[in-house]
């Protein structure tokens, strides 16, 4: 069963064309329920857009998208019964305490104490639960905003960004919640900048840019969709100009390791070939696991851009 299906969702803010922008394009993607789902993309890629038509908030301008296989306003408003959103850190009292908090957003929600106690756990703010809102650190706001989301126990957990701003240890923190989640069977779809993070926590992934999906299935696939190599020669320059120039090559990069090629074919017998004949002679030649940060740069900056990186 899938927990969100879009199809072509398009939003453009403002009507005068000359004004407008274009902020999510025909974006078409798949949630199956129980997945970990990182929605990636640079800075006004359209992710908090995205989330925002998927939670409500937006109205998309095209396109369509169903929320437990259930579409239209009616059918959206009852599959929004079991989702649970955190897009910003929501507007708790300062003056009250974690828990009192909650208990506010329960009162809304009609959720009784024995949950809020269960959240408040699984978040870890047990402890700190009575102290008042204006002490907690951000990892801690952060935490307590995940709590308020999973009140109602929701199926589906959309967050937008739940680590920003969060040092290794609040980063490390939400991840463990949402590894939680994901073994109690939870779906969860993030939006994120942070690579690694992504590549540690989700099980499938989609890249945004500039409002278009360039990439997206499971992790593993994504990162193995470019093969690339690591390549050696005693002449590193001689060897990175040849791969610039090889039409086979999608991006090459010098590291300190030796010049990484991302490769359309994994046919090595032609790069050796081609080397050969521009009279470069390889000492080292190795398939090259790339991280899903490189993936990512390579799509979203393109090869052009990492190329110049190496001519300059
Ligand atoms: N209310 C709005 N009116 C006009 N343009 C908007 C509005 N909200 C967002 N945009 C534009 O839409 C594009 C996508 O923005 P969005 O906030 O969805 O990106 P994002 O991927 O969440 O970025 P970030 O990583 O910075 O949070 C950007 O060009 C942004 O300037
Ligand atoms: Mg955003």
């Amino acid at each position: 069963m899938q927990a969100i299906q879009t199809f072509d969702l398009t939003k453009r803010y403002g009507k005068r064309a000359a004004k407008s922008v274009l902020a999510v394009d025909r974006v078409s993607f798949v949630v199956e329920q129980g997945q970990v789902f990182g929605f990636l993309g640079p800075n006004g890629s359209g992710k908090t857009t995205t989330i925002g038509m998927l939670v409500g908030t937006i109205k998309p301008t095209g396109g369509s998208f169903n929320l437990f296989g259930a579409s239209g306003p009616e059918g959206l408003m009852a599959a929004r019964s079991r989702v649970g959103a955190t897009l910003e850190t929501p507007n708790f009292y300062p003056y009250m305490s974690g828990r009192d908090n909650l208990r506010v957003a329960a009162g809304v929600k009609g959720v009784g104490r024995p949950r809020i106690e269960e959240c408040l756990e699984l978040v870890g703010l047990s402890d700190r639960a009575k102290h008042r809102f204006k002490t907690y650190s951000l990892g801690m706001k952060q935490r307590l905003a995940l709590a308020a989301t999973m009140l109602n126990d929701p199926e589906l957990i959309i967050l937008d960004e739940p680590a920003n701003g969060l040092d290794p240890q609040g980063i490390r923190e939400i991840r463990e919640i949402i590894g939680i989640l994901a073994e109690r069977g939870k779906t969860i779809f993030l939006s994120s900048h942070l690579l690694a993070e992504v590549e540690r926590t989700c099980s499938h992934v989609a890249i945004i840019r500039k409002g278009r999906i360039v990439t997206s299935g499971a992790v593993a696939e994504v990162v193995g969709e470019g093969s690339a190599v690591l390549l050696r020669a005693e002449d590193t320059d001689a060897l990175a100009g040849a791969m610039e120039a090889y039409p086979g090559a999608s991006s090459v990069r010098r590291t300190d390791e030796g010049v990484i090629a991302a490769l359309e074919s994994s046919d090595l017998g032609s790069v050796t070939r081609y080397l050969a004949g521009q009279g470069v002679y390889l000492s080292h030649l190795a398939p090259y696991r790339q991280s899903l940060e490189e993936v990512f740069i390579d799509i979203t900056s393109g090869a052009v851009d990492s190329m110049t990186e190496i001519a300059s």
